[in-house]
């Protein structure tokens, strides 16, 4: 959602090239439009517009862009719509100061009418452009560079990571609001960015910046204050160990493919962390004791809390309810109190839906704990522990190695709930290789004969039902195909009357399911549907069905979980067969920062 990358080095030289790279590896955060300014003695040099990294980079010639200090964007829509002069960074009024920022500046609206009628010159809707308005004003009121910095803090509300330079000078400001911001320094250079991955490969010493800080970036070192009172904070930079092989596609055409091939590993990885982890027990006393049990999450984070629910329920015959975060802000929060529990699910850490759940909830006192991948991320602060994916950098839009690590979670507490021996788990990693060994070429079979149909259901019941429905959104996110997920058995209450011959079905059944998968397979089947079953091997499906999709032995909570591999591998298929990038499908980001 939207990126910023920032360069300062100590004499002009060609920086294009320096920012393409660095655009390159903001792309995963979603974006659909491009834009770099370079500053040096006096002059800005800003090339933006709508589309690609490299054909705007094409376009506009960024490659021979040349300066002493940096800057480019991704934007990813939200005030205005795609369109050059909505493009970041943006200039103020007079063309001597660059700036550009992502998130969300809540007051943009607000702002921007009091700015004109202040007699700024306002060329845009983006908030981007408030931000770098918002500076001006406190300029052309007499105050300090940094000061008027403190006090456009104070004016813009939102959750957002802003960078702005001045021509006449030779430093970039930055600061954020909730959302993230890394600052790296280099050997003769510092930078700053949304995010980690975008700065590894230039650095691995870093600062990060916390709200209420403004960073001011030489070419050859940092410094922070605060935004309170301007006095100067003392930073220590960390040097960070991460492998780069994450942010890179190791021989796979794309990442989402690559991150496929990872689940066994990564889940194999967390197993191992579960048992040794000390904050499991005490989460676990938690939940047992909890009056209600809240599992929250939005968009695939949510389908793995609602698949942790059933295992809870068939396991350890609890009930915990799995709700989408924006709606449990509006069902339950008005209820909860300290006596409940919630586990806050998501991928980033930073999704804004979630946050405000968390927010709400906190309010009302409820004990709330976080499952997230992002270590560091605004989740794993806010919540008092947060359990972590161990998943690494999860590139593609699409998420794949993280459900499935979040349904391993919720499958370990329930076993621990359950009292049951988690060393049982341990099959799982063997058992997820072996399911992509064994449907490979079938799925891409299956991909190229249905990938005339721009309508599709995935149906599942008991654990499989919110394995269908993660299908279901995997496929839509990047065939952009309609695909519904839904309960087998409600197929029959309407949505029948849509099936037409060769209409494709995809049914995903559990072993101890199979009679009930059997009477929705033939109501689609006389119909002239064609079935697509996922399932261990059962005769029964088979003299019922069209094709059955082979997953190896396992029981009813496994199985559910193998289930989604073949789903991922449809959709993956099916995407690049339509043309399409499954990493980056159009109109979505990584990280949904917005409400
Ligand atoms: O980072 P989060 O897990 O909180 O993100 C929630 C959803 O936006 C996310 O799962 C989205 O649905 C995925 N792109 C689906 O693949």
């Amino acid at each position: 959602m939207c990126g910023i990358f920032g360069y300062v080095t100590n004499k002009e030289e060609a920086l294009g090239p320096i920012l393409i790279a660095a655009a390159e590896r903001l792309t995963y955060r979603g974006y659909d439009s491009v834009g770099a300014a370079t500053l040096n003695s006096g002059k800005i040099d800003l090339r933006k517009d709508v589309g690609k990294v490299d054909s705007v980079a094409a376009k506009y010639n960024i490659a021979e862009m040349r300066g002493q200090r940096g800057i480019t964007q991704l934007r990813w829509a939200t005030f205005g719509e795609p369109s050059q002069v909505n493009s970041q960074p943006h200039l103020d009024s007079n063309g001597d100061m660059v700036g550009a920022h992502n998130g969300n500046v809540v007051n943009n609206v607000e702002l921007r009418l009091e700015f004109m009628a202040e007699g700024m010159t306002v060329r845009s809707q983006n908030d981007g452009e408030t931000c770098v308005h918002a500076v001006e004003r406190y300029i052309s009121r007499g105050y300090e560079f940094i000061d008027a910095i403190r006090l456009a803090y104070g004016d813009l509300e939102g959750d957002y990571a802003f960078v702005i330079g001045r021509a006449n000078d030779d430093k970039l400001y930055a600061f954020k609001k909730g959302s993230g911001m890394v600052i790296g320094i280099g050997d003769g250079f510092t930078c700053l960015s949304s995010d980690l991955p975008s700065i590894l490969p230039l650095t691995r010493e870093v600062i990060r910046p916390q709200d209420g800080e403004i960073v001011t970036l030489w070419a050859d070192r940092v410094e922070v204050r605060s935004v309170k009172d301007g006095k100067i904070i003392q930073r220590i930079p960390e040097t960070v160990t991460e492998s780069m092989d994450a942010v890179q596609k190791g021989g796979y055409p794309h990442f989402m493919l690559k991150e496929i091939h990872e689940q066994a590993q990564v889940a194999r990885e967390l197993i191992h962390l579960l048992d040794g982890s000390p904050d499991v027990q005490p989460l676990v006393e938690k939940m047992k004791n909890a009056r209600h049990l809240y599992l929250i999450g939005c968009g695939t984070s949510y389908h793995a809390a609602a698949v942790g629910s059933v295992y809870i329920a068939q396991l350890a015959g609890l009930t915990a309810i799995p709700v989408l975060a924006p709606q449990f802000i509006a069902q339950y929060a008005p209820a909860v109190g300290y006596e409940d529990v919630g586990i806050f699910v998501s991928q980033s850490g930073e999704t804004k839906d979630v946050l405000n759940a968390l927010e709400a909830a906190e309010k009302r006192g409820m004990a709330c704990f976080g499952l997230a991948n992002v270590v560091g991320s605004t989740l794993t602060k806010a919540t008092s522990f947060c359990l972590p994916l161990c998943c690494g950098y999860e590139i593609s839009v699409p998420a794949t190695k993280t459900f499935t690590n979040q349904v391993v979670t919720f499958l370990y507490l329930a076993y621990r709930l359950a009292g049951k021996d988690t060393s049982e788990l341990l099959r799982i990693p063997e058992l997820m290789e072996q399911t992509i060994e064994m449907v490979g070429p079938q799925i891409e079979a299956i991909a190229k004969d249905i990938n005339e149909w721009n309508d599709m259901y995935c149906l599942g019941y008991g654990a499989t039902y919110p394995i269908a429905l993660e299908g279901a959104l995997k496929l839509k996110e990047i065939t952009y195909a309609h695909c519904e997920g839904m309960l087998s058995t409600e197929f029959k209450h309407g949505p029948l009357s849509a099936v037409s011959k060769g209409f494709p079905i995809v049914f995903v059944a559990g072993p101890n399911d199979v009679p009930l998968i059997i009477s929705g397979i033939n109501e689609v089947k006389v119909r002239g549907a064609r079935t697509i079953t996922i399932a261990e091997e059962d005769a029964r499906l088979r003299a019922n069905g069209d094709d059955l999709v082979v997953i190896p032995k396992s029981d009813a909570q496994i199985s559910a979980l193998l289930g989604v591999l073949p789903l991922q591998l449809l959709s993956y298929h099916m995407s690049v067969l339509r043309g399409f990038d499954p990493d980056f499908p159009r109109n979505l980001s990584k990280t949904l920062t917005v409400d």
